[in-house]
């Protein structure tokens, strides 16, 4: 199993602060975005990641992240040189994902919640077996979002991107899980009226071949998307609020590769001194001394 994080275009709706630096760095309270979804693809067990971003923004990701490494994973990159739509990661990635599943995380979406990765599992024996997987939460606003449809027994029926007569409040998240040969079923997609390949369309060729399950995020559970001013500070508030009251890091990726056995506590240690005595250093210590237990 693959997993891609697309970590590209303008944000433009977040101007002027992505012209200082691309918007899935930008700060979500205490560490960049992209370390978000990159948590979700660990969580998942997926230890061969692609990052693709921009021509301008690619180093920053490299310099950030490195091989992997350092996090018991390999990550590779490559450019999107122009904004085509979210099917297009596909294309880029098609070496990449070669015969395997492969998972796609887009780098500003935010996932928290209990029994996640319960849902993570299935979506990939999903994938395992042939199925692609899209995930649907409740929201109030839903043209602004891919739109999913159901019948009474929770199948769905029907897939539009951002309807202007939505036929339910189930937004399809920023992850997806596919089967192999989802590099070859991109290629097919057609630009929308709008000029890109959509995501939605993709999802819409599994649907029509009955390829496509959708897992439901329910009650309790965040997901937080940060493509606005108000949305990125919502989710900052979010991280500090449930940070501080649990005393928990969300998505301290050396902690999870720890936890999940892939580094040492030596290597745990060592990672957690190159981030100083910031509060994220400081936690990966605990972790490390056995302090945290969860
Ligand atoms: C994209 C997808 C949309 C999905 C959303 C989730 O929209 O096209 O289907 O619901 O991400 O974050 P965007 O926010 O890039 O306009």
């Amino acid at each position: 199993m693959k997993g891609i994080i697309l970590a590209g275009g303008t944000g433009s709706r977040l101007y002027p602060l992505t012209l200082v630096t691309s918007k899935q760095l930008l700060p979500v309270y205490d560490k960049p975005m992209i370390y978000y979804p990159l948590s979700v693809l660990m969580l998942s067990n997926i230890k061969d990641i692609l990052i693709i971003s921009t021509p301008d923004d690619i180093l920053k990701y490299e310099n950030l992240l490195g091989s992997g490494e350092e996090l018991g994973i390999s990550i590779t990159y490559e450019i999107q040189p122009s904004p085509e739509g979210l099917a297009q990661a596909f294309m880029i990635g098609e070496k990449f994902i070669g015969d395997d599943a492969c998972a796609m995380i887009l780098g500003d979406n935010i996932f928290y919640g209990g029994g996640f990765s319960e849902v993570l599992q299935r979506a990939i024996d999903n994938a395992e077996n042939g199925y692609a997987t899209i995930l649907g939460y409740y929201v109030e606003n839903p043209e602004r979002f891919g739109i999913m449809e159901f019948d009474q027994d929770w199948n769905v029926i029907s897939v539009e991107e951002k309807p202007k007569i939505p036929k339910s409040n189930y937004c399809i998240t920023g992850l997806y899980f596919y089967p192999s040969g989802v590099a070859k079923e991109a290629e097919k997609v057609e630009p929308s009226l709008r000029g890109e390949l959509e995501i939605t369309t993709l999802n819409d060729r599994y649907l029509k071949k009955g390829k496509l399950k959708a897992e439901i995020l329910g009650r309790g559970f965040a997901w937080l998307d940060t493509g606005t001013m108000d949305s990125l500070m919502d989710a900052s508030l979010f991280v500090q609020m449930v940070e501080k009251r649990q005393g928990v890091m969300i998505s301290a990726l050396e902690e999870i590769s720890y936890r999940k056995g892939w580094i040492s506590k030596e290597k745990l240690l060592e990672n957690a001194g190159k981030y100083g005595n910031s509060p994220y250093g400081e936690h990966l210590k605990k972790v490390a001394e056995g302090i945290l237990k969860y």
